[in-house]
């Protein structure tokens, strides 16, 4: 019997395991195997993963946070979303919700900022482009991410969870300037 025909026998799962298919199981365990432990690995040594943090909260609480902190440090406006200006250092919220993220920011070149990202309804994903940090934002949940911008210019935030009708163009904006 070979693994790439049906299987003569009805009983086939008593008959035993061909050899090219224990290879490959082989070589799967051992691959799997080697993802599992690079996980950590890229954590600690690699640039991959986030050394995020996540924090329960509520969409209103969240807004609430959102909403306090574009009245203290708006700085303009376009296309109807306020321009945030936080100050250095500080504890910085931004939202993502049908279908917008919200509000933009402005942030400082080489300077240390919490950003908090939470849900206001459904699945987002939150992608930084173009540098490719990539994390997941679910309503409850705030995740917390440091980031400190080490080049100015335009950030794109691009959804990258279907979130439905409008998920394409739920797109955010984070600007860095040279300060
Ligand atoms: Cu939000 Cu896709």
């Amino acid at each position: 019997m070979t693994s790439y025909l049906p299987p003569s026998e009805r009983i086939w799962w008593k008959v035993p395991v061909g050899k090219q298919e224990i290879i490959w199981i082989g070589i799967a365990l051992v691959w799997c195997l080697i993802m599992f432990f690079m996980m950590p690995y890229w954590h600690v040594f690699g640039k991959q993963n986030l050394s995020n943090e996540a924090y329960q909260t509520t969409p209103a609480k969240f807004q609430a946070r959102v909403d306090e902190m574009v009245a203290k440090y708006q700085v303009g406006e376009e296309a109807g979303i306020p321009i945030v200006k936080p100050p250095v250092g500080s504890d910085v919220y931004l939202l993502g919700r049908l279908w917008q993220w919200y509000p933009i920011l402005e942030l400082e070149k080489d300077k240390s900022y919490r950003i908090h990202i939470s849900s206001m309804d459904w699945q987002h994903g939150f992608s930084l482009q173009p540098v490719n940090i990539n994390l997941q934002i679910v309503p409850g949940y705030e995740m917390v991410v440091t980031m400190t911008p080490d080049q100015a210019g335009d950030y794109a935030i691009v959804c990258n969870e279907y979130c439905g009708i409008g998920h394409h163009s739920m797109l955010g904006k984070i600007y860095v300037k040279e300060n």
